[in-house]
């Protein structure tokens, strides 16, 4: 067995993140659209969010910034890593990506580099996928990022939409580890594509389903049935938090913390409660910074690593839904 092959652990060494220093209250949103401050929190739990200045941030400074973050914490430089990942649906280009910039500007050349595209699951499927490749013995330190300026899709016309995001990003740098015991326990990945059109960011008026054609559309801004998505996600959520905990033999006493993707209050509430997990193990931070889509999960992350949240003993979980659709779970010990 050549060494690369060998069983090895994943470690996190280190965790980063970036949010703008603009704030968006429920009371700004109130000017712009047919919203109140009082809804929007009973609905959605959510009272301000962070937004980009459009002029000098973006998914790309937030990416970049977050992986720097992370980096100066791991005590490594850009040239320590052999690959960067960035999940994101806000890239300022398609090519090239998100990810390449980062490497440019922290002196990451010639480590890999690639966005994936999963929605509000891009963090954790990136860990996800970061992670099996380091298992593989093909790289040996990932960073790996999840970044999203929901502002640039988001249409201010539009009251369903324009009260859930905000803009934010959050990074692991994870690092092979000769200790097998320590890294993730357990990952699950998946989609269906049948359910598209509940949410989705159309660019070609061809694209739009024929149930929307009616609605007044902006190409490149984010359409969403609410409803439809709320009925997937309560389900889902809970499904997939429950699939993690069995799969690996952990129970609401025994695991860590629970970081789930921040889409609505009422639906990590809902599994919190379906699954009897304490408050304590359940982080929310939405009401300060809305639904960031692949920002949100990394960013929980980094916020429960540097309060010493995440404990060597108990195991935690990631899970996220998003756009796809896609759904997502990672048991990690560190
Ligand atoms: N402010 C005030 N009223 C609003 C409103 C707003 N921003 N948006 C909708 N309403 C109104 C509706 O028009 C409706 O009025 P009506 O009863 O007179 O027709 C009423 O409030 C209820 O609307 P409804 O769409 O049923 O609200 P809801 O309880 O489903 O909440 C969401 C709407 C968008 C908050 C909720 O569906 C949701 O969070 N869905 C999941 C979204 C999500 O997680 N997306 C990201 C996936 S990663």
């Amino acid at each position: 067995m050549t060494e690369s092959a060998q069983r090895c652990g994943v470690r996190i060494l280190a965790t980063g993140s970036c949010v703008p220093e603009r704030r968006l209250t429920n009371d700004d949103l109130s000017k712009l659209v047919d919203t109140n401050d009082e809804w929007i929190v009973q609905r959605t739990g959510i009272h301000e969010r962070r937004v980009c200045d459009p002029s000098t941030e973006g998914t790309f400074t937030m990416a970049r910034d977050a992986l720097k973050n992370a980096l100066d914490a791991a005590g490594l430089k850009g040239s320590d890593l052999d690959l960067i990942i960035v999940g994101t649906v806000t890239a300022e280009m398609t090519c090239p990506s998100v990810a390449a910039r980062v490497s440019a500007a922290l002196g990451a050349t010639p480590a890999a580099a690639f966005d994936l595209s999963a929605a509000c699951c891009g963090f954790v499927y990136s860990m996800n996928i970061a992670q099996a490749l380091i298992a593989s013995g093909q790289f040996r330190t990932i960073g790996v990022v999840g970044a999203e300026c929901m502002t640039s899709i988001v249409d201010y016309s539009d009251r369903t939409v324009s009260i859930l995001f905000g803009d934010a990003a959050g990074a692991a740098i994870l690092r092979r580890d000769p200790d097998p015991r320590i890294g993730c326990l357990y990952s699950m990945m998946g989609a269906d594509g049948t359910g598209w059109e509940s949410l989705y960011i159309p660019r070609r008026t061809q694209e739009v389903p024929a149930f929307d054609r009616d609605n007044p559309i902006r190409l490149g801004h984010l359409r969403m049935n609410g409803k439809e998505v709320f009925r997937f996600a309560v389900t889902k959520f809970r499904e997939v938090i429950e699939d993690a905990l069995k799969q690996t033999g952990l129970t609401a006493e025994t695991v860590g913390q629970v970081i789930c993707h921040q889409s609505n209050i009422r639906i990590i509430e809902a599994a919190r409660a379906k699954l009897e997990l304490p408050n304590e193990k359940v982080y929310v931070n939405i009401d300060r910074f809305g639904n960031s889509s692949a920002g949100s999960v990394g960013l929980c992350l980094d916020q429960l690593w540097r309060a010493g949240k995440i404990e060597k003993e108990r195991p935690f979980v990631m899970v996220a839904f998003g756009g796809g659709l896609t759904w997502a779970s990672g048991v990690w010990r560190v």
